[in-house]
């Protein structure tokens, strides 16, 4: 299995907390630990570093405390970007903060009609868009989506709160293998991932109840949380290397590794 390096854009946690709950993840009442939130982050940064990939830094903006899920900052593939729009008024600022830095690393706009949370919702997988629906990203914007990226867009109804975004129930381990909670899906879209991907892996709810399958593969080594034991151990059978990383205090607002990375895929030529 080969290793693709990649370019990551992350923010780091400086203003991160649970003051306000839009999954069933935050309860603004518990206690959040900050600085160990940006030492685990830190972490999870340096293990991309060491993998040898690139990552890029956006400026966190105070004030938004779940800026640190870079994933939902937009959608970038072959040098174009699709910015968001987030379906609460929480986040919604944002938007304007992650266009901005796209716009200035030189990918080519575009601008969502519908709400539509970036990588949150919307995975490649080999020449397939997998794009969620259901609590966030709307189906009106999976079309959209099909005709700024060209590429053929299934939609994914989830039906589970807890996992809100297609990149807390999916995980795209490489062009042909995903892995994924089949519960997570309405009875037709499981069925349809079985047709796509009838070599999945399947993960256990204990898994996914630690955000296991928000994961970040290169094609070989597979960043995931520590706590999702057995997914890993489903993982290395299947030949992957697997590297666990405790994001606890992220955990608190529903986010893991892949919440807090955003893929930048850059146009053929700027490769
Ligand atoms: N608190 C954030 C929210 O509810 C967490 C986002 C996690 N990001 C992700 N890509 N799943 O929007």
């Amino acid at each position: 299995m080969d290793a693709t390096s990649q370019r990551f854009l992350m923010c780091r946690p400086t203003y991160f907390a649970v003051d306000y709950a839009i999954n069933p993840w935050m309860d603004p009442t518990a206690p959040v630990d900050a600085d160990l939130a940006i030492r685990q982050w830190e972490q999870l940064r340096q293990t991309y570093r060491e993998l040898g990939h690139t990552v890029e830094e956006i400026t966190p903006v105070p004030g938004l405390p779940d800026m640190v899920f870079a994933a939902n900052g937009g959608t970038v593939i072959d040098g174009r970007a699709m910015a968001v729009q987030f379906r609460d008024p929480q986040r919604a600022d944002e938007a304007p903060a992650y266009r901005a830095w796209f716009e200035a690393a030189g990918f080519e706009m575009h601008d969502p009609k519908h709400v539509n949370e970036g990588e949150g919702d919307i995975l490649l997988a080999g020449d397939l868009l997998l794009a969620g629906t259901g609590f966030r990203t709307a189906h009106a914007s999976h079309a959209q989506l099909q005709e700024v990226f060209g590429y053929p867009v299934i939609t994914l109804q989830l039906v589970d709160a807890r996992f809100y975004h297609l990149d807390t129930a999916l995980t795209v381990l490489d062009e042909r293998t995903v892995a994924y909670l089949p519960e997570a899906f309405s009875p037709g879209s499981r069925a349809a991932l079985r047709r796509l991907f009838p070599d999945a892996v399947h993960a256990t709810m204990a898994d996914a109840e630690v955000l296991g399958l928000n994961a970040v593969s290169d094609g070989r080594h597979v960043v995931l949380p520590a706590q999702a034991t057995a997914l890993a151990a489903q993982l290395r059978d299947r030949g992957y290397e697997t590297i666990g990383v405790d994001l606890s205090e992220l955990r608190k607002a529903g986010g893991g590794p892949k919440c807090c990375t955003l893929r930048l895929r850059q146009g053929k030529a700027g490769k």
